[in-house]
C-alpha cells in the first residue's frame, strides 16, 4: 500500500461522495490535500473534516481558468502534485431516445473533458518530477453496459478507461502512473442529482441494500493505489459484474 504521508492530492468530487470520502481518508494518512467542487459550502463542510493541510477550491470544472487555477495553486502552495484524483461526475437516466444533444454534451464536459483537460494541466508537473499518479473515476459501466437506460453514461465512462489506456501507454516507463477505477454502484448523492434521477428513483431503491459505501469504495481505491494493473475495482461487487457479463 501506498504511503500516503506528506503527498500532495488534487481531488475533484470532493464536496460529495466518493471523491469526499478520498480526500477524508487520504488526508487522515497524512497526505496534503486540494479539493474541488463547485459548491464551496460543501467543500469547506469536507476540508474541515480533513485532519492535515488542505487547499479548498471551489469552481466549475468545465471551465479551463478554473482547471488551470487548480495546478497553478497547488504548485504554488506545496511545489508539487503526486497524485491527481478525478472523481467529479454525474450520471444521466433515460431512454436513447429521449436523451437531447445538450444532456449528451454536458455529461461528457464533466464526465470525459475535465478529467482529460484537468490531466492536461497537471502532468506536466508530473513529468517535471518525474513521478505521478492519476486515478480516473470510471465505473464499471466503462467497461460492460451494467445497466439499460444509461447509454449516454456508459459512452462516457468507456471514454475515460480509453483514455486512460491511451494515457498509460504513452506513459510507460516515466515513473507516472494512470488508475482506471471501476465501482459499482454506490450510495451517494448520484442518484438523486443526475439527470433522470426520478425516472431512476425506483430502480434505485429496489438496489438500496446492495450499493456499496462511498467509504467501501474509497478504502478500496486507497488500497490499491499501487496497483501495477490499469483497471482497478474498489470493491468485490464490480470484479464479480465484471467476470459475469464481461463482452469482449
Ligand atoms: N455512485 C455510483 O454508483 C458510481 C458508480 C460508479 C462510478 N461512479 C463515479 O464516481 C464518481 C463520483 O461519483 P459519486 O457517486 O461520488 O457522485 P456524487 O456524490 O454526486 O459526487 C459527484 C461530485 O462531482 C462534482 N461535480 C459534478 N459536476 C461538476 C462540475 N461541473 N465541476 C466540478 N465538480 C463537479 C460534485 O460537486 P458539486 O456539485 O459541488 O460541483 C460532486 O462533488 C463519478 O465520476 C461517478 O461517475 C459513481
Amino acid at each position: 500500500m501506498i504511503d500516503l504521508n506528506g503527498q500532495v492530492m488534487l481531488v475533484t468530487g470532493a464536496s460529495s461522495g466518493i471523491g469526499k470520502a478520498l480526500a477524508g481518508m487520504c488526508s487522515e494518512a497524512g497526505a496534503k490535500v486540494a479539493l474541488t467542487a463547485r459548491r464551496p459550502d460543501r467543500l469547506k463542510e469536507t476540508a474541515d473534516r480533513c485532519t492535515g493541510e488542505t487547499l479548498a477550491l471551489p469552481g466549475d470544472l468545465v471551465e479551463e481558468d478554473h482547471r488551470k487555477r487548480l495546478a497553478d495553486q497547488c504548485i504554488q502552495r506545496w511545489g508539487r502534485i503526486d497524485i491527481l484524483i478525478n472523481s467529479a461526475g454525474m450520471g444521466m437516466y433515460g431512454d436513447f431516445l429521449s436523451t437531447t444533444e445538450a444532456l449528451w454534451r454536458r455529461l461528457f464536459e464533466i464526465n470525459l473533458f475535465s478529467t482529460v483537460f484537468l490531466t492536461k494541466e497537471v502532468l506536466p508537473h508530473m513529468q517535471a518530477q518525474n513521478q505521478g499518479l492519476i486515478v480516473n473515476m470510471a465505473s464499471i459501466g466503462g467497461l460492460i453496459a451494467h445497466s439499460n437506460n444509461v447509454t449516454p453514461y456508459v459512452a462516457s465512462k468507456h471514454a475515460v478507461v480509453g483514455f486512460s489506456r491511451g494515457l498509460a501507454e504513452d506513459l510507460k516507463g516515466t515513473g507516472i502512473r494512470v488508475l482506471a477505477v471501476c465501482p459499482h454502484l454506490t450510495a451517494t448523492e448520484f442518484f438523486d442529482v443526475s439527470p433522470g434521477a426520478e425516472e431512476m428513483a425506483p430502480q434505485v431503491e429496489k438496489y438500496k441494500s446492495f450499493m456499496d459505501s462511498p467509504e467501501a469504495v474509497a478504502r478500496g481505491v486507497i488500497n490499491q493505489l499501487d496497483s501495477e494493473r490499469l483497471v482497478v475495482f474498489p470493491t468485490e461487487k464490480p470484479a464479480k459484474a465484471y467476470d459475469k457479463q464481461r463482452d469482449l
